[in-house]
């Protein structure tokens, strides 16, 4: 894989190339999209529901080989219609907030499970060269109703890799907390404090994966252009303890604020897995990243039985927040300051 921020080695599989980003006004794919446009794609396309975002990612971009389709996942037409003519797709549009799947688990299903077989079974339709969904650390050994529908999205990713006669390459990605995307504890923080209000922690015990939309890109790009069927990549992370996570921001903004404990949220785990431990035995270590093999590899009966071939050193119960050595708050804090959007807060105050 390539350092964050260097990316050039992706662009002779980029190059010329037409990529579909679903969700691509979101945290994650307005990144993605970034980074395509530095790749010398012929196209990128846009595909999400609300036309206000897509407006001004229009104007904020201002780039005539970026286009835009307004559709729902939900709709196997919507999704058939801006199929045509892709070579990649990157799948990220999803319903990913853990409360809101616990209030309205068939609303996730309906985005997660079935949007996204509707991308997958589209692209293969269609003759894509390669599809990446993203998934979730909280797919892993799931507790919440986001958790289990990314799981079956990876499930049905894994299902349909060994169909359309090999043409089209699926696989995913899968990470923990991404800082200051939508909707996200630090931005959330911020705001608290921007209100004078208090700063709220769920349980400053819980601990979470912590990483950069940088060093997220990396690894889809990675999966993007080199992923193989079936297989699900995890990047390396460091962790924290959320109330490390909360003092830091704290120290950094209003170093007064007070503190406030609300208890742990509908559908959240104390710690989180990137890799489950039923995974663990079919993980492979990639130095910066590890690969997960798939179960199942079509439906050639000997194909059902994996022959122990991944040997990564993962504890027996999984790649779990719970057994890493957590970040102290200084080095919170300098992972923080390293985000453009936290400098930017901090020096317009
Ligand atoms: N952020 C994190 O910390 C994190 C960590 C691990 C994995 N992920 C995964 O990364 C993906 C993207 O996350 P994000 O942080 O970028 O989320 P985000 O900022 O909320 O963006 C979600 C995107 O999906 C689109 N969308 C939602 N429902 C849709 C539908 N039914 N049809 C078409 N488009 C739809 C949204 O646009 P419209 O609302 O306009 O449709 C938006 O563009 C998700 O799959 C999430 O599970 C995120």
């Amino acid at each position: 894989m390539a350092r964050p921020g260097s990316y050039a080695r992706y662009a002779p599989k980029v190059k010329g190339k037409t990529i579909l980003v679903t969700g691509g006004t979101g945290s994650f794919g307005s990144a993605v999209v970034a980074q395509l446009l530095t790749l010398s794609p012929k196209r990128v396309i846009v595909f999400s529901r609300d036309e206000q975002k897509q407006f001004e990612m229009g104007n904020r971009f201002d780039d005539a080989r970026l286009s835009f389709v307004i559709g729902d996942v939900r709709d196997r037409g919507a999704v058939d219609h801006a199929m045509e003519g892709v070579d990649y797709v990157f799948h990220a549009a999803a319903l990913k907030q853990v409360v809101t799947g616990e209030f309205f688990p068939m609303e996730l299903v309906k985005t997660n499970v079935l949007g996204s077989a509707n991308v997958i079974h589209s692209a293969i339709d269609h003759g894509v060269a390669r599809v990446v969904v993203l998934s979730t650390d909280k797919a892993s050994s799931p507790v919440c109703v986001m958790g289990m529908t990314k799981a079956l999205m990876e499930r049905e990713m894994i299902a349909t890799a060994h169909r359309g006669g090999g043409k089209t390459v699926v696989c995913a990605t899968r990470f923990g907390n991404v800082l200051y995307s939508r909707g996200s504890v630090v931005p959330y923080l911020i705001d608290r404090m921007r209100e004078g209000k208090s700063l709220t922690v769920t349980d400053p015990a819980m601990t979470r994966f912590l990483m950069t939309i940088p060093e997220s890109l990396d690894l889809i790009l990675f999966a993007l252009t080199s992923g193989k069927p079936g297989e699900i990549y995890i990047r390396k992370a460091p962790v924290a303890a959320v109330g490390d996570l909360v003092a830091a921001v704290a120290e950094l903004f209003s170093p007064r604020a007070l503190v406030e404990t609300i208890g742990a949220r509908p559908g959240e785990k104390t710690h989180e897995f990137l890799i489950s431990a039923a995974e663990a035995r079919r993980a492979r270590d990639h130095g910066a990243y590890y690969s997960i093999a798939p179960q199942i590899r079509g439906q050639a009966f000997p194909a059902y039985y994996f022959k122990g071939t991944g040997a990564a050193k993962i504890p027996a119960g999984g790649y779990s927040s719970g057994d890493a050595t957590l970040l102290s708050r200084e080095e919170i804090k300098a992972l923080l300051l390293s985000l453009p959007e936290v400098r930017a807060e901090l020096a317009a105050r």
